[in-house]
């Protein structure tokens, strides 16, 4: 693998546990209320009983998990054995182990690691494409894992954030995807509360709007929508205020830009 991706492998592996018991992901009531998928993304896919679903890049499977609540027969894919070790043992807790498995793969590698199966749904939530050198090659493995029909739900942050220092007021990386010039950062925090990391240096990638559909349209898919929010679901800048609803927006008096992004696309019959 990508050195690069190995060390960004090393920092996920160290925030699986500080995630798994944070107040953000809030495991306990996330158990004890056991929703399902959020309204929009019901929305966007609707009744998914009996069907199958991928999700690349599932962290410790709580969005996949409550697919699976849903009806669907999910599958999680994560390169972090800690994420997917964490998985795994969150769907028995959850009662959802015979609608949902977990594989350990680079999601460059998920077509083979899935041994060539295909869905009718790939899903991916929040927080994927950055860490991403290439999102062309991305596009292709979408491609491989979908069904004839088969469908992509994916909501991640905008790549307009992106260029924005961790304090949202200055421009300082590329829109634009650059595999050789990541955006390089060292910090001992995660984006939960709990204990620092140890393993601090991670890589990022941009991908501009363009070049996501682009890689989606190259690859043989069909654009249904593209909407850009401006909504996020976690603390991006220090300066975004919580509705009542629990999403994350830009406070009265700034300017309004978009925060995060979905894109729906199907293969064709
Ligand atoms: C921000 S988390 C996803 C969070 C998820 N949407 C959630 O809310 O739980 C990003 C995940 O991407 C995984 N990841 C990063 N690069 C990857 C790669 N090349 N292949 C597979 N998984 C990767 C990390 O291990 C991590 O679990």
């Amino acid at each position: 693998m990508d050195a690069r991706l190995e060390a960004n492998l090393e920092n996920w592996n160290d925030r699986v546990r500080i995630h798994a018991e944070s107040r953000f992901y809030n495991v306990e009531g996330w158990l004890l209320k056991a929703p399902g998928p959020p309204t929009w993304e019901i929305e966007a896919l609707g009744d998914l009983e009996g069907k199958t679903l991928v999700h690349l890049q599932c962290h410790f499977g709580m969005d996949t998990l409550q697919w699976a609540r849903a009806g669907a027969t999910v599958t999680g894919l994560d390169f972090s054995l800690a994420a997917i070790d964490e998985a795994k043992a969150l769907a028995e807790r959850a009662g959802q182990s015979e609608r949902a498995s977990f594989v350990c793969a680079n999601v460059y590698d998920a077509p083979r690691a899935l041994s060539g199966e295909r869905f009718d749904v790939v899903y991916i939530s929040l927080g994927a494409l950055c860490w991403l050198p290439d999102v062309s090659k991305w596009g292709a493995v979408v491609a491989d894992l979908l069904a004839p029909g088969g469908r992509l739900y994916l909501h991640d942050g905008h790549p307009f954030t992106s260029c924005f220092d961790d304090d949202g007021e200055q421009v300082i990386y590329s829109y634009f995807e650059e595999p050789d010039n990541p955006s390089v950062s060292d910090s001992a925090s995660t984006y939960t509360d709990g204990e620092e990391l140890s393993v601090t240096i991670t890589y990022e990638w941009n991908h501009s709007i363009g070049e996501i559909v682009a890689a989606l349209i190259g690859r043989g898919l069909v654009l249904d929508s593209l909407t850009e929010h401006d909504w996020t679901l976690f603390q991006r800048f220090p300066w975004l205020v919580e509705t009542t609803s629990g999403l994350l927006v830009v406070p009265e008096g700034r300017p309004r830009i978009p925060l995060s992004f979905t894109v729906l696309a199907h293969s064709p019959d």
